[in-house]
């Protein structure tokens, strides 16, 4: 990165104590009946390229319509705000959709604050190096830690209004009731001027889903077996990567994709750092993700929930997918 490049970034890290730890976890998961690990353990470092190369597969089509809705749309989003705006994203990763937002602002209005929370220090600091080194007129204030801590920070710290950005559908990886308790908190940080952009993919045939979530060359399979070459390699278990298959299902009245992994056998896997062994049935399984989907009345009782409202809405061309703006109520 250029040193000129390197004036225009601030990294701030959050000094709270982890709260989350993994063997915890999966010591209350496996132990549970039925049994459930977190999705929140997927993105280790294997974890985050096999999501990466998620995104690119055919059958995975969120990704794409979220790019094509901002294809279109981001200058119409950009130019609903009068002031210049600070770009604020959740979870930005690599940032690559909202490069569309970022070009969209800084031509308005000629220059932007974007400030990423994520929880990856080292992701934020590569992708702010690529940002800054090709937008000269872009600042980037990033926050390494949790998603409210980063909303408090820059709350206080950068001028409103604030764009926030959740992108991506994360919101369907919490239930429903969790989704409106977050987006609650996110509200109650927010200035009269600030709006919310939140991607949600949408309710459709469950052959659509089920093929999204179990692809054809296996790569979402590996994702989540990956949990269980996490656990081998760091709580010293020994499972079986052979003897536990990827399962996704629809589940239509939650309105949900559940991710399991099943087991092929009657089996016991020890955890050494642990020191516990844990039985499995044939045909067991361990739960280990829900994607939710939305139907237009659940994305207005999402916002509703929230104290908030709909002011926008855009979809892709097949109707799949939908970006949102929501406005504090
Ligand atoms: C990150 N999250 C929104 C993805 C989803 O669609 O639930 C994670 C994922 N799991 C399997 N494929 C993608």
């Amino acid at each position: 990165m250029s040193p000129a490049a390197r004036d225009r970034l601030e990294l701030v890290h959050s000094d709270e104590p982890h709260a989350e730890s993994f063997a915890r976890d999966v010591e209350a998961g496996l132990t549970a009946s039925p049994k459930r690990l977190s999705c929140h353990w997927f993105y280790d470092e294997t974890g985050s390229q096999l999501f990466e190369a998620i995104c690119e597969l055919p059958e995975y089509y969120l990704t794409r319509c979220e790019r094509s809705i901002l294809e279109k749309h981001a200058p119409e989003i950009a130019a609903r705000f009068d002031a210049p705006v600070t770009l604020v994203e959740l979870g930005s990763g690599s940032a690559s959709k909202t490069r569309l937002l970022i070009e969209a602002f800084l031509e308005r209005q000629g220059g932007l604050v974007f400030a990423p929370i994520d929880i990856s220090q080292s992701m934020l600091r590569e992708s702010a190096h690529l940002l800054l080194d090709e937008y000269p007129e872009l600042r980037v204030q990033a926050f390494a830690g949790r998603y409210e801590s980063g909303l408090e920070h820059f709350a206080r710290r950068t001028v409103a209004p604030h764009l926030t950005l959740w992108l991506g559908s994360s919101v369907g990886n919490l239930d429903r009731p969790q989704a409106a308790r977050f987006l609650h908190g996110v509200r109650q940080r927010m200035d009269p001027t600030d709006r919310l952009l939140i991607g949600i993919d949408l309710r459709k045939d469950a052959e659509v889903l089920e093929r999204a979530y179990d692809d054809a060359a296996g790569v979402t399979a590996r994702f989540d077996l990956n949990l269980l070459v996490r656990a081998n390699r760091e709580l010293g278990a020994d499972f079986d990567l052979e003897a536990f298959r990827h399962r996704a299902v629809w589940e239509e009245l939650p309105g949900r994709v559940e991710s399991h992994l099943v087991s092929q056998r009657r089996q016991r896997v020890r955890l050494d750092a642990l020191d516990l062994e844990v039985d499995f049935a044939e045909g067991e399984t361990i739960h280990t993700e829900n994607s939710y989907k939305y139907s237009e009345g659940e994305i207005e009782w999402l916002a509703e929930n929230a104290g908030m409202r709909r002011e926008a809405e855009w979809l892709d061309a097949n109707g799949l997918y939908s970006l949102s703006l929501f406005s504090p109520r």
